[in-house]
């Protein structure tokens, strides 16, 4: 590599990380104020619409969150804004959430009561 294709990377490399700076300040600042401190994140009347309103979907297309693990939901939704974890729909559901948001919507579902269960083989052989 010459010096001067190096220079251009190198400015190239500061460019971009500081526009990631600043794609990331605007989203927490955007996002910030819907966060409250417990109670009902503002976010969640849009989440509602695929996964309800208390995390209990009514249709099969989406999980139900109602009851999960915090920390798995912080994860999910972590993973769908950084990409990590790969889903056209909730990359864009998630790509505006600040970590403040993530945690209060990942509070919120976790502490809904899940209909969610572990079937026992003693509940399977009663069938
Ligand atoms: C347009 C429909 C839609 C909306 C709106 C939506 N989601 Fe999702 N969500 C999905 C789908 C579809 C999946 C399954 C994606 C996959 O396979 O990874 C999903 C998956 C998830 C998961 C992972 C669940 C699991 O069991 O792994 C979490 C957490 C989640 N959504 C949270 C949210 C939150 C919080 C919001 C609101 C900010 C939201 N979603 C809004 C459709 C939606």
């Amino acid at each position: 590599m010459t010096a001067r294709s190096s220079k251009l990377l190198s400015s190239a490399v500061v460019a971009l990380l500081g526009l990631g700076f600043a794609a990331a300040v605007s989203a927490n600042e955007a996002a910030a104020p819907a966060a409250t401190a417990g109670g009902k994140p503002a976010q969640v009347g849009v989440c509602a619409a695929c996964h309800g309103e208390n995390g209990v979907s009514a249709s099969p297309l989406f999980p139900n969150l109602a009851g999960q693990q915090r920390s798995y939901l912080e994860v999910a939704l972590k993973g769908y804004k950084s990409g990590a974890r790969k889903n056209p729909v909730m990359a864009g559901q998630a790509a505006a959430l600040s970590d403040a948001d993530i945690k209060a919507l990942a509070v919120w579902f976790s502490s809904q009561k899940s209909v969610l269960y572990t079937v026992s083989p003693e509940g399977e052989a009663k069938k």
